[in-house]
Formats: structure tokens, C-alpha cells, sequence
């Protein structure tokens, strides 16, 4: 195939991009994305400040103009993400009061996955909810008022507003079989597989520097899937794209049953928000790299 969604879709995977609505009117932003991707993930469009900046009061219109867009081009949507201690209004963050802050995190999580109900495969339920260095969770107004409780609350709250879609936890860093962040996920996972909290499926980020995925990479994925989820690379960026580490990354996933896709964080190196690198696969001509060239070729052999 010669496209990263139609070679991807060879070992039934997806390859997407994040989107964000502000390039989408630029015609060869959407040219490329739509070309060359079968899944996105809106890039800040379905998150809190913007789904809900003050309580009760929604807006879905970015996240709708994405999906719409999506639906239009035969991408697959990534929810991303209902709850997360970034990008939340200071109403949320300034709430002091359990009772309060359950309901509020509860009634955000149903009337987004109600609004889109049916158009979004999976969602990123919680993200990043653990501290790096370290088995415990991070900080956060979620974690400090409601306790280690609250990504269990999550999850199940997930399930019966939308019992169709794929309710997956993502977080960076947890990509290092031996990090003590990667296991203190490892064991929430399999906490919440061995007492029935839903879970289905794990992202990992995969922000890399330039040396790219850690060697236990694959070992990583493979020991998740183990547990009975699906795994899927969700932000891919690599610091100077090099071709082989692209390659090693998307390798991993395709040596693994369960790695269902990848998600790079980015059409072109001149909207990442790693600013001053060059970590995607187009630059900012949207010429393809040579990190493109091996991630095609990975794709197509798999
Ligand atoms: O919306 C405002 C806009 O009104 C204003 O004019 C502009 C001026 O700077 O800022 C805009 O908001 C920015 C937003 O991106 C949209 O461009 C924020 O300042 C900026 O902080 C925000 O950055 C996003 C970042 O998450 C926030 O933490 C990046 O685009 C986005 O790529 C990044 O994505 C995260 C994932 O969600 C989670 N994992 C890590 C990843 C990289 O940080």
C-alpha cells in the first residue's frame, strides 16, 4: 500500500494523526492528513477546558468540526480525554468538596461520551494520572480530594454512559518495562482486570528523544496484552524523527496481537508542539521524511 492508513489496515491496524482544528483549513494540512491517515485523535478539541470551561455549560463544537471532518475522510476518533489534571478550567481544580468534585467529574464524563455516543471508537477515560519516578499517582485536584478511587470511578462511570466504546487509560513514560511507572500502571491494569472494573485498553505515548523506544518496547506492550487489553502507541514523536527509530517503534506494535494502532502527535513538524524539534514523519513543507519511508515499509512487510 502506499499510504500509512492503507498499510496499516493490512494487519487490520490503524495509523492516525492528531488534528487540530486550527490547521484544518489549510489545504495541504488536510490534503496530507487525509491522504495518508485512517484514524485521528483531536489534539486539544474533546478536552475539559474546552468541553466544559465553566460547570455545566458544554461546548462541542471543536471537537464536533473534528470528528466531522474525521467521519467525512474514513478516520476513525480517539476520545481524548475526560479526565485529566491538564487543561481543566480552575473551576474544577479550585473544588475542595468530595461530593461536589465526584458528581462534577461524573456528569463530565457522561455528557461528553453521551454527546458522542457511536462516533468515537475509544477513549482516553483518564490520562496521565500517575507520577513519574514512581509507582503512585501524581498530584491532582482528582487524586487529592477523592482519593486512589477516582480512576476506578471513572472508568466505571465510562462504561455505562457509553457501553460500545473502548475505555483505555494513556500515559507517557510507561513505555520501560523496568520504570517503576510502567508497573505502577501494570498493576492498576491488573488490579482492574482481576475485580471486574472495565477497562479495555492501554495507550502509550511514546514520546521519544532521539535514541527512541527503550529496548524493552515490545516486552512492555506484549506483558499488557497479557492482562487481556488491547495497547496502542498514542502520541508517537520522536526528537529528530530517525528513520530506524521509527521503524523500531512501529515494529514493536506490529510484533504484538494486540498493538491495534498508532497514533503519531502530528501532521508536520511545523505544528508539534515540540517546538524546535522536527519529530514527525511529513517536515513542514509536508514532504515526506525518511522516517515516513521506514514506517511505510514496516507497515507494508507486517
Ligand atoms: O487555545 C489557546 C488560544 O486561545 C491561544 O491563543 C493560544 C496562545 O498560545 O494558546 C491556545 O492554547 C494552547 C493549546 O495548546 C492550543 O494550541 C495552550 O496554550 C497550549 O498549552 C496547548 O498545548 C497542548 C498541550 O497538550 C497542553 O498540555 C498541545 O497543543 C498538545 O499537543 C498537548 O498534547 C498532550 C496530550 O494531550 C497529552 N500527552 C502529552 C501531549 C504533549 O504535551
Amino acid at each position: 500500500a502506499s499510504t500509512l492508513g492503507a498499510a496499516a489496515a493490512g494487519s487490520g491496524r490503524y495509523f492516525g494523526a492528531a488534528l487540530s482544528t486550527a490547521h484544518l483549513g489549510e489545504a495541504q494540512y488536510a490534503a496530507t492528513a487525509d491522504a495518508e491517515f485512517n484514524q485521528t485523535t483531536p489534539e486539544n478539541e474533546m478536552k475539559w477546558d474546552t468541553t466544559e470551561p465553566s460547570r455545566g455549560s458544554f461546548n462541542f463544537g471543536p471537537g464536533d468540526q473534528i470528528v466531522s471532518h474525521a467521519q467525512a475522510h474514513n478516520m476513525i476518533v480517539r476520545g481524548h480525554t475526560l479526565v485529566w489534571y491538564q487543561q481543566l478550567p480552575s473551576w474544577v481544580s479550585s473544588i475542595s468538596d468530595a461530593t461536589t468534585l465526584k458528581s462534577v467529574m461524573d456528569n463530565h464524563i457522561t455528557s461528553e461520551m453521551t454527546h458522542y455516543k457511536g462516533k468515537i471508537y475509544a477513549w482516553d477515560v483518564v490520562n496521565e494520572a500517575f507520577a513519574d519516578g514512581s509507582s503512585q499517582h501524581r498530584s491532582s485536584v482528582f487524586q487529592n480530594v477523592l482519593g486512589n478511587g477516582f480512576i476506578e470511578e471513572a472508568f466505571r462511570t465510562a462504561r455505562t454512559a457509553d457501553p460500545a466504546a473502548k475505555l483505555c487509560y494513556n500515559d507517557y513514560n510507561i513505555e520501560n518495562w523496568s520504570d517503576a511507572k510502567t508497573q505502577g500502571v501494570y498493576n492498576m491494569v491488573k488490579d482492574f482486570k482481576s475485580r471486574g472494573v472495565p477497562i479495555d485498553c492501554v495507550g502509550f505515548q511514546s514520546h521519544f528523544s532521539s535514541s527512541g523506544p527503550p529496548s524493552s518496547f515490545q516486552t512492555t506492550l506484549s506483558n499488557f496484552a497479557a492482562l487481556g487489553v488491547d495497547v496502542q502507541i498514542t502520541e508517537l514523536d520522536i526528537q529528530q524523527a530517525p528513520a530506524q527509530a521509527y521503524a523500531n517503534t512501529v515494529q514493536a506494535c506490529l510484533n504484538v496481537a494486540r498493538c491495534t494502532g498508532i497514533t503519531v502527535w502530528g501532521v508536520t513538524d511545523k505544528y508539534s508542539w515540540r517546538s524546535g524539534d522536527t519529530p514527525l514523519l511529513f517536515d513542514g513543507n509536508y514532504s515526506k521524511k525518511a522516517a515516513y519511508t521506514s514506517v511505510l515499509n514496516a507497515l507494508n512487510a507486517a
